[in-house]
């Protein structure tokens, strides 16, 4: 009955596997201030990412629109990771979907133990990595279990923020800023910790103003200026690129 041409043809049209996490077209506002503009990338499982770009480039509002915070608000735009629609859901439900946001101010409960501050991460589930498991690769932080979170140092505050998301059940980590204020020695201690997490498969992007240490933690890179994004592509692309790096990042 099928004739050559109906033979030839595939039965049904070939479907684009999506990516594992992409952002597509995100437009969001803070009331009538339209702030991203635009801004799409695909990401790899288990990639770093180095989001970066100027002063109020749009970084931060990027990572909360991501983790569908309410504020900047989506207007327009998809967000999928690992086949489910972010851009359906409230930040809780993404957060059951395996987002985790690190924000710039941290989070963490001073008045908490370090534990406390962990296991109140486990409460609701999905549950991620044990406290046992997080004492391995955070070594400093069994030594301060029983300390309150506000003796801890800067360094030790973001690695118990980061530990508090690792205690759930995670896919998407989302860094803001996680070097902010720390001396080298311990940008170093969290450059291992990420690579450890990297290599767990979870996916990491990371938003940093030290953006050297990020692109060489990085595999990918994403620049923002003005809400848009103005390159995508290999994070040692950028680290080779002076003209690119003077330009949107002025290192
Ligand atoms: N709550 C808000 N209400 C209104 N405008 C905001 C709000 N937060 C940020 N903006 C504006 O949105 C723009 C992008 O800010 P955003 O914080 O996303 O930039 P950023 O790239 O993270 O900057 P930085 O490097 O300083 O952290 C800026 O013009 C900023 O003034
Ligand atoms: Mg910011």
């Amino acid at each position: 009955m099928n004739g050559p041409a109906a033979q030839d043809a595939p039965a049904t049209a070939p479907h684009p596997e999506p990516a594992y996490f992409s952002a597509a077209n995100l437009h969001a506002y803070y009331g009538e201030s339209y702030i991203v503009q635009g801004v799409s990338f695909n990401v790899h499982e288990g990639d770093i990412v180095a989001l970066l770009g100027r002063n109020g480039a749009g970084k931060t509002s990027t990572l909360r629109t991501i983790a569908r915070m309410d504020n900047p608000q989506l207007k327009q735009g998809e967000i999928w990771l690992d086949h489910q629609p972010l851009h359906q859901m409230q930040s809780w439900q993404a957060a059951r979907q395996g987002v985790g946001l690190v924000p710039e101010d941290r989070r963490i409960i001073p008045g908490l133990t370090v534990e406390e501050n962990l296991t109140l991460s486990q409460i609701a589930p999905p549950v991620g990595w044990s406290i046992e498991r997080i004492y391995e690769h955070f070594p400093r932080l069994a030594e301060r279990a029983r300390q309150e979170a506000v003796t801890l140092s800067g360094g030790e505050q973001q690695m118990l923020a980061i530990a508090r998301i690792l205690a759930r059940d995670i896919k998407l980590l989302l860094l803001d800023e996680p070097y902010e204020g720390l001396a080298p020695v311990i940008v170093h201690e969290i450059e291992r910790i990420l690579e450890g997490v990297k290599d767990l498969g979870i996916t990491t992007v990371i938003v940093e103003q030290n953006a050297i240490a990020a692109l060489h933690l990085a595999n990918r890179a994403i620049i923002l200026d003005m809400g848009q994004v103005v390159f995508e592509g290999l994070a040692k692309d950028v680290l080779d690129n002076a003209d690119i790096r003077q330009e949107y990042l002025a290192v």
